[in-house]
């Protein structure tokens, strides 16, 4: 009788034809087949849509729970992460269609940050590269790998600006300005979901993690947040709108609480924010176990309560805590939860999953022939390897780089210098450190090799202090050309819970730097690393520094380009790195302060001991040419808020390299009624400048620009003097004046 009835639920839902559009849609208006869906779901069921497991992965293969598999087979679980592959997926999906009462298709969700097989640079790496269009094109590539290989939803981008290069998480993300964090975000939803995310290369986004995850007080993972409500909204905030209103459909909350509420129990982000200020109609999911860990904050007595605060607040699926699955239905009886809230929950989740299609075709994802065409595809390794150049950063360079293509005998040594387990990074999804081009490897099989000879010899570990091949590496150095040395971090030294408080590199890697530097033959230091490191000793012991992050599966190609100087390196730190941790958090677009610096007068903001600037400053990244910069010129000296202004500047390449260049325009609001930062980026523009060539280079300037809060935290502008600042990095003192008027 029961077996008759569910068919003739089936019949009547398919009748209401769950076409997927493959257009993304909204979410506000009721759609007749999930209307009648939710008609015949229970209360369990409908907390099931909103409850999300993870699966296991052993040595053996990917497996899962007893008790979840109980829980798809009742419709208690609607969502499944850590799940992918075709096989795998395909099995757990044939649990949802052939044994629950609905047969409502299961969600597969995974963190695949910055790649799936084909891994790129870290995403902090990759925004050092200022290039939206490969940082795009890289999200889409691991998007279509991901759906080949049956999953749906992919945990990225996240998108929390960071100050605090102590904060292991640093590496996820886009580094510390808003303006290029949110450019850069926007950039990566679209390579996610592309213009509909029902197609079979398109994954859904879920832009995290909601709100100020990056601003842990003293850089330690999971601590709170205590930042004014003006910071907030000026720099942490702009990367979640932008992804929202590039058309995100997921967002996850944070572990941290924001002005003492926990953000997976917090109304005013998740709802007055989120969806009243920016109309956000997707599905709000909390991070792992975060409406439990309310508990510990301090703000619900026990996991029922604190699922109440969470689902009250906004959230409509609770990440690995069981409290919507086990312990909301006491507050749906004593009236503290609303039925309607979990129907429109509900609703926003099936809608989703309408959008992918997954009601026409539950399986649609899972074809095992796409998914062995698409993984690691040749053109998806060039991707990686366009990129992976794009993002390294050459810090500093005596005149040693591009390597002469003359005879040398070249000592490549470091515990990094024929690493592939390293060069995936963290958060590396389904990446293999073996698939990975090492250093020495990527030197070696670059058609520039053959003028080279090779020696290599790892020198020390990452960690430890084990010197005992000091002495033949010396040995080694005095007979070679040129040493290449590659130093840095375990790939797990960041990521999440790896904050530190000193960030140098560990072990006797400097040391062996200094030692080598007794020999006096050019050293060429690679740094791979997840966060910005104090390179001082670095910087003073090397002739060139290059700074390579985790560059993913073609780190030794890319870099062997860069080195032997068939390309030419364009990256720009989107961090500043400090001169020691003392100076942290140090960013380039602080304020002036009332006791601006003074070098000659000592009751100044200024340090004893240290500069106040960076070791390299935002914005930073040299090239194996020459760029100067004309005076930039205007085409209002005066304008209104209805106008628009147009900022132009010649750039030349004065050196002997074509090369590209990342041209930055930064404004300084003079006086205000609010303070001002001293720098704020609002455009740049990447582009190849010939050698010998000028380039003329134009900014248009509009309302949105000069805004800020005011006292009464209303965005406004102000009548005033701005400073346009155009150069190649944010030390830029290149200027022109410009008057608004009101
Ligand atoms: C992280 C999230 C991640 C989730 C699922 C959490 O610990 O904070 O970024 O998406 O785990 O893996």
């Amino acid at each position: 009788m029961r077996i008759i009835n569910v068919v003739a639920i089936l019949m009547i839902l398919a009748a209401c034809s769950p076409k997927s559009t493959s257009k993304i849609s909204s979410v506000s208006k009721k759609d007749p087949f999930i209307e009648q869906l939710m008609s015949k779901m229970t209360l369990d069921e409908k907390l099931g849509q909103m409850t999300l497991y993870t699966t296991d992965w052993e040595s053996t293969g990917p497996t899962i729970r007893g008790g979840y598999q109980d829980d798809i087979k009742s419709g208690r679980c609607g969502a499944l992460f850590n799940s992918h592959t075709v096989d795998f997926t395909t099995q757990l999906q044939k649990i949802a269609m052939e044994e629950s009462r609905l047969k409502i298709p299961l969600l597969f969700g995974y963190d695949v940050v910055h790649g799936y097989k084909t891994m790129f640079p870290i995403p902090l790496g990759e925004a050092a590269s200022w290039d939206l269009e490969a940082i795009e094109k890289s999200a889409y590539i691991m998007s279509k790998e991901a759906a080949a290989s049956g999953l749906h939803w992919t945990f990225a981008p996240m998108v929390d600006i960071t100050r605090e290069p102590r904060w292991g998480r640093v590496m996820e993300g886009a580094g510390e300005d808003p303006y290029l964090g949110s450019r850069i975000a926007e950039a990566r939803v679209r390579g996610i979901q592309g213009d509909g995310f029902g197609k079979m290369d398109r994954l859904l986004a879920c832009v995290k993690h909601f709100a100020a995850y990056g601003a842990p007080i003293a850089g330690r993972d999971y601590n709170s947040v205590e930042i004014s409500e003006r910071v907030f909204r000026e720099t942490y905030l702009p990367p979640y709108e932008a992804a929202i209103k590039a058309g995100a459909k997921t967002v996850m909350t944070s572990f941290n609480d924001y002005d003492g509420v926990p953000a997976s129990g917090s109304k005013y982000l998740l709802t007055d924010i989120l969806r009243k200020e920016w109309g956000f109609d997707g599905f709000v999911v909390t991070d792992y176990t975060s409406i439990n860990e309310m508990v510990n904050h301090g703000v619900a007595k026990d996991a029922t309560d604190a699922g109440i605060m969470a689902v009250n607040a906004g959230v409509d699926m609770d990440m690995q805590s069981a409290a919507f699955q086990e312990k909301i239905k006491i507050g749906i009886t004593d009236g503290r939860v609303k039925i309607e809230k979990i129907d429109a929950s509900v609703r926003r989740i099936l809608r989703l999953k309408k959008e992918l299609g997954l009601f026409e075709n539950p399986y649609k994802f899972s074809d095992k022939q796409r998914e062995s065409k698409t993984i690691m595809a040749k053109e998806h390794l060039e991707a990686s390897k366009d990129v992976a150049k794009k993002s390294v950063v050459l810090l500093k360079n005596s005149g040693i780089l591009p390597l002469p293509k003359k005879q040398l005998k070249i000592l490549v040594t470091g515990p990094l210098a024929d690493d592939k387990n390293n060069l995936i990074g963290a958060w590396s999804a389904s990446g293999e450190g073996r698939h990975c081009v090492s250093l020495y490897e990527g030197l070696r099989q670059h058609p520039a090799s053959a003028n080279y000879n090779f020696e290599h010899l790892k020198g020390c570990e990452i960690e430890g202090n084990d010197r005992s091949q000091f002495n033949i590496i010396l040995e080694k150095a005095s007979t070679s050309d040129v040493i290449i040395l590659a130093i840095g971090e375990h790939k797990d030294m960041s990521g999440e819970a790896a904050s530190k408080t000193m960030i140098r590199i560990p072990g006797v890697q400097e040391e062996l730097l200094k030692a080598l530097k007794t020999i006096g033959k050019p050293i060429i230091t690679v740094v791979m690393n997840g966060r910005p490191l104090v390179l001082n000793e670095v910087d003073l012991n090397s002739d060139a520094v290059i700074e390579a992050w985790w560059l993913g599966t073609q780190a030794g190609n890319a870099l062997a380009d860069i080195i032997y100087g068939d390309y030419n390196p364009s990256g720009k730190l989107p961090i500043c790195f400090p001169r020691n941790e003392g100076q942290i958090p140090i960013y380039y677009n602080h304020k002036n302060t009332g006791r601006p610096l003074n070098p000659t007068d000592k009751y100044t903001t200024k340090y004893l001991d240290a500069p106040n600037t960076p070791l390299y400053a935002f914005g930073y990244g040299l090239s194996y040419t020459t760029f100067t910069y004309s005076t930039p010129s205007t085409s209002k000296v005066s304008f209104s808020d209805a106008d628009q202004v147009t900022i132009s500047v010649n750039v030349s390449n004065t050196g002997n390299y074509d090369g590209e260049e990342v041209v930055q325009l930064y404004i300084r609001d003079l006086i205000a009624s609010v303070t001002r930062p001293v720098k704020e980026l609002k455009a740049f523009k990447k582009l190849m400048i010939k050698k010998g060539e000028t380039k003329k280079v134009e900014f248009v300037l509009s309302k949105k620009d000069f805004e800020f809060y005011d006292q009464a935290m209303k965005k406004t502008t102000e009548a005033g003097e701005f400073h346009i600042f155009v150069g190649s990095n944010s030390d830029t003192k290149n200027k022109i004046s410009v008057f608004l008027t009101k």
